[in-house]
């Protein structure tokens, strides 16, 4: 059977973002395949403490994998859910993988240019993220990985470790799809990046400061349409979906497709020609009100007691896959 797998960081709340650019996706994909894949989903923990926490991190473990419960994750015996530092394996993996992979693809990363930015100095972990996720990947043989577009560079790297390893070795890792595949599969017209609600340039952050700038998973639902309200669009008075001229109103047609689970094409063309930006707005912070006050009901309903046993088993599952590859892989180095 054939793996999918997807990690979302608990360092704080989610952001809309988060939740139509990897969870909602996941979940979906999830509800559509566990029947004949093994899904999994995990919390890399390991790669949480690179950056700061905002508030316990145990408790936003928790919550993030209730999370995907109240989005409508199904459980059944192929959905594996586990903590990333519960599983030796992949720190294991990583270290392995940073003798293969070289300081200039690493350097290269975005991810890394961005968060490295302007600090004098950086811990290594901020480096050697994307490895760690490669090891993620890979110790599951996972062809599919569905993710927010700011992720994809990390699968090039994936792709390229896996496949330089096996031309060293032969077939160990099995080489995840291309992002363009991977966009395919999800579903999706394309990468999904939803933009930051002042200023449509940048992707919609946890780590922005301007609270209207993002909507968040426990934000009040009233809140979070007034949000919309005030997003930032243009001067050109037209509802057209074009990222580069028009990012703002693009932005809330994409959130509006993903909210609603319309492909974005119909909602496009449904609005095509509009010119009334208040209205696309109104509609837009309705749904993604009425988005929020049924996650939020739902969420309400999950214990912890539940997550806890899902992790019991996941764990163990996890162990019992990541050990075996790893062993195979120990064994081409001659470490076994
Ligand atoms: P993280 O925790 O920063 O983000 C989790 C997921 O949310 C997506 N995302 C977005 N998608 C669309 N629009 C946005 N504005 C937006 N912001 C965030 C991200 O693309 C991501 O899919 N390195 C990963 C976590 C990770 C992982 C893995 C993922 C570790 N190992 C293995 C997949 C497979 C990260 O830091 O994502």
């Amino acid at each position: 059977m054939k793996t999918i797998l997807t990690g979302i960081r608990a360092n704080s709340e989610l952001t809309l973002g988060n939740y139509l650019g990897a969870l909602l996706p996941m979940v979906r994909l999830a509800n559509q395949h566990s029947a004949d894949h093994h899904i999994n989903i995990f919390v890399p923990d390991l790669h949480s403490i690179i950056a700061d926490i905002d508030g316990d991190l145990q408790k936003n473990i928790i919550r993030t994998l209730k999370y995907y419960l109240a989005a409508g994750l199904k459980i059944n015996e192929n959905v594996h859910v586990y903590r990333q530092s519960y599983v030796p394996a992949h720190s294991e993996l990583c270290w392995i993988l940073n003798c293969v992979a070289t300081m200039g693809e690493t350097s290269r990363m975005t991810q890394y240019k961005e968060k490295s930015e302007g600090r004098e100095s950086c811990n290594v972990g901020i480096f050697d993220y994307p490895i760690l996720m490669a090891a993620d990947i890979l110790l599951y043989s996972a062809e599919y990985v569905p993710i927010g577009e700011d992720q994809f560079q990390h699968i090039e790297l994936t792709r390229n470790l896996a496949t330089r390893f096996n031309h060293r070795f032969g077939e160990i890792f099995t080489v995840p799809v291309k992002t363009a595949e991977q966009v395919k599969f999800m579903g999706v017209d394309d990468g999904i990046r939803i933009r930051d609600l002042l200023n449509p340039e940048k992707k919609m952050s946890k780590s922005t400061k301007a609270e209207n700038s993002k909507i968040m998973l426990d934000d009040a639902p009233e809140r979070a349409a007034k949000k919309i309200m005030s997003a930032t669009t243009d001067s050109l008075g037209k509802v057209k979906f074009d990222m580069w001229a028009q990012p703002g109103i693009s932005n809330l047609l994409q959130i509006e497709a993903l909210v609603t689970d319309t492909p974005l094409h119909e909602v496009t063309a449904a609005w095509a020609g509009e010119t009334s930006y208040g209205e696309l707005k109104k509609k837009v912070a309705d749904s993604v009100a009425k988005m929020l006050t049924e996650f939020q009901a739902k969420l309400a309903t999950i214990s912890d007691e539940e997550v806890y046993e899902l992790l019991e088993n996941g764990e163990k599952y996890a162990n019992h896959v990541a050990n075996a590859k790893l062993l195979e892989v120990q064994k081409a180095f001659g470490l076994r």
